[in-house]
């Protein structure tokens, strides 16, 4: 039985067979071992679209195999800008927001369903050949920082940056009227500090209620929030949006800045990761802030609340999208049937005081941080690349990332992201995405197949 109720959607690459695609350049999934569903699928983005066959094919992570899993081949993909590193993407919002789940529907026994990847990932049979704990856990790098690697997690914690699972605060999820959509959950506070004064942000909801609520999404460069909650930010600053609707703040002034979650201590973020200098452009006086407002997404009508937590935030915790309860110790055993409510556990990685003086440096002296002159905040004493971690899977999602935020952060935005304003089906492939996925794909194929 599947006890795991977790969905991923899972588009195993672009294929390009005709000259109309040529927009896509990354590596081809073969197909020809797969076996056919019969269901097709089509995917509306902001901006392109994405089709082809839903198909079965053996699936290798992190070194377990599921032999059939159900995933989207893309025959066609349009007006999406993916680059050579990129072999596909892999899902893990929650289950009512699976489009191949809701056309395929997941079963109960072995035979090749609709089932998400977490389902069939965590309980694998015999239960000595799945993870011995329900969860996946993400670590995002910053660009020329050496202590925190992209790592996803698949039931283990790196004990690199988690040497204590205890410290891992863990709480229930936001849900909405159809379920559980989202790694969601409520804000309990905002505050930005200026001059070592604390101002906490007068908190909004769209749908009235008193506590905001905020998603987290890896497949996002940015923060997207309300203009309410954006104004209430950089007004502690004295900024208010420019002409152009967006926020730029001077490149010397950190946002020195921490939002408190539902059941979470405060997550202080780092400067460095929320403002950008412009492209090409390592003088320039002002920065283009990396929290900014969407009003056509972030709508009281639609599921995606107040606040989308995307790249800028994560790259500030360790965080578990586990789809079991953890007992007192943060220990999840999977023989015990603790429910199937998936919670979201955090784990702060930012130490402000050394975030400010990194900033200060980067920013104000103009010096490049040295991999040996910024001291891990977490016990990790080498480079990322030498850090050894089990069962965890390295992500080459970087350059991507900051790629786009060169480019233009919110073009970029748009041409990644993949929200639809009401239609259900549009929903499906919200929560986290893209990002941890591609090289969770990449591996799996260069490291356990033949057919990269
Ligand atoms: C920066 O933020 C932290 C909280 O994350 C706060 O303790 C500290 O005082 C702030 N520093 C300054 C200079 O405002
Ligand atoms: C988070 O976990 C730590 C360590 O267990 C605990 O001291 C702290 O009170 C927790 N924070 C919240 C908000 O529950
Ligand atoms: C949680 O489970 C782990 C592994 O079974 C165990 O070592 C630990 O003692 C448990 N903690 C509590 C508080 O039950
Ligand atoms: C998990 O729980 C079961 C049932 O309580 C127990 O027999 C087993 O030893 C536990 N496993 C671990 C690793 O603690
Ligand atoms: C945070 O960084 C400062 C400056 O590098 C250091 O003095 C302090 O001990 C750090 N705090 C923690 C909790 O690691």
């Amino acid at each position: 039985m599947l006890l795991l109720s977790l969905v991923s959607q899972w588009i195993a690459s672009k294929s390009c067979s005709s000259a109309s695609c040529s927009a896509t350049s990354g590596r081809l999934y073969d197909p020809s071992s797969s076996q056919t569903t019969g269901v097709t699928f089509t995917l509306q983005y902001l901006s392109g679209t994405v089709s082809g066959p839903i198909v079965w094919d053996q699936v290798q992570i992190g070194g377990y195999v599921i032999p059939n899993q159900a995933l989207a081949a893309a025959t066609s993909v349009d007006n999406e800008p993916l680059s050579y590193n990129f072999d596909g993407i892999l899902g893990l919002a929650l289950p009512p927001n699976s489009l191949i789940q809701q056309m395929i529907p997941a079963s109960t026994g072995d035979a090749p369903d609709g089932a998400t990847i977490a389902s069939n990932l965590f309980s694998l049979t015999p239960a000595t050949n799945a993870p011995s704990q329900s969860f996946f856990s993400l670590t995002l790098a910053r660009p020329g920082f050496t202590q925190i690697p992209s790592l996803l997690g698949i039931g283990r914690h790196p004990p690199e940056i988690v040497p204590d699972p205890s410290q891992i605060n863990y709480s229930l999820l936001a849900s909405e009227s159809v379920g559980t959509l989202f790694w969601k959950t409520t804000i309990r506070a905002i505050t930005v500090y200026v001059n070592g004064q604390a101002r906490p942000i007068a908190l909004e909801s769209l749908s009235g209620a008193p506590e905001p609520t905020a998603l987290l999404d890896s497949g996002i460069p940015l923060i997207m929030t309300t203009p309410t909650l954006a104004n209430g930010i950089y007004g502690a600053l004295g900024i208010s949006p420019a002409a152009d609707g967006m926020y730029y703040v001077p490149c010397a002034t950190p946002l020195n800045m921490s939002i408190t979650l539902n059941g979470q201590n405060e997550l202080p973020l780092h400067p460095l990761d929320l403002t950008v200098e412009p492209a090409g452009q390592s003088n320039s006086q002002y920065c283009t802030g990396l929290i900014q407002t969407d009003p056509s997404q972030l709508t009281a009508t639609s599921d995606i609340g107040d606040m989308i937590l995307g790249i800028p935030f994560m790259r500030n915790v360790y965080t578990v999208m586990a789809y079991q309860q953890p007992n007192a110790t943060g220990y999840f055993n999977t023989s015990v049937q603790s429910g199937t409510r998936p919670m979201l556990g955090l784990l702060g990685l930012t130490n402000a005081t050394q975030a400010l003086e990194e900033f200060n440096q980067v920013r104000v002296l103009k010096q490049p941080l040295g991999s040996g002159s910024s001291q891990p905040s977490s016990g990790i004493q080498s480079g990322g690349s030498q850090l050894s971690i089990g069962v965890k899977i390295l992500i080459g999602l970087i350059g991507f990332f900051a790629l786009c935020v060169a480019l233009f952060a919110l073009r970029c935005l748009f041409a990644r992201k993949r929200w639809r304003n009401t239609s259900p089906v549009g929903k499906v492939d919200q929560g986290l995405g893209q990002g941890l996925e591609y090289g969770a794909y990449r591996r799996t194929r260069s490291g356990s197949r033949s057919s990269a």
